[in-house]
């Protein structure tokens, strides 16, 4: 438990933190991105979502090839993506994006496969970079 006094120069030192970096701190590295990055990448993070939810309704339905179509094209480390995670001053973010995008050819491969289960796992991986870089990174 916190007394008052600490309480109180905690939330000051966060409004400082809040001025100075222009968000909360809540654990997370910050990007420190331009504000054009940050309308690109939220952007970019949208179509990620977006390949997720029509991957799953393609995998339901199972159809494959258009699932893995979109797992490659969408998820996948085209050239274009490995640009864009190299734009960043942060190795380890670079690093977890190109995973990222590795991931998202493997599951690409594994939707070929025809086989739902191995599809399933391939995803679940691939999800978890999402959730992971998430956890560690903000703008
Ligand atoms: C290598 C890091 C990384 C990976 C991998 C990643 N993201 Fe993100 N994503 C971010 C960052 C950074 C933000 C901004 C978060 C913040 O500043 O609070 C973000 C934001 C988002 C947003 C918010 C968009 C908006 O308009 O506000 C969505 C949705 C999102 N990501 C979806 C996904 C999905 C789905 C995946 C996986 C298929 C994914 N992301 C993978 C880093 C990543």
């Amino acid at each position: 438990m916190f007394s008052y006094a600490e309480e109180k120069k905690s939330s000051a030192e966060e409004m400082i933190h809040h001025h100075m970096k222009h968000s909360i701190n809540d654990g997370r590295i910050s990007l420190g991105l331009s504000p054009e990055m940050k309308q690109h990448q939220l952007s970019n993070m949208r179509s990620h979502l977006k390949a997720v939810q029509a991957i799953t309704s393609f995998l339901a339905e199972e159809e494959f090839e258009k699932a893995s179509e979109i797992a490659h094209s969408k998820l996948g480390l085209t050239e274009e993506m490995r640009k864009m995670c190299n734009m960043f001053n942060n190795e380890d973010f670079t690093a977890l994006g190109l995973a990222f995008h590795e991931s998202g050819d493997s599951l690409g491969q594994a939707l070929k496969t025809k086989d739902t289960t191995k599809s399933l796992r391939a995803l679940k991986t691939t999800l978890g970079y999402c959730v992971q870089c998430h956890a560690t990174f903000r703008q």
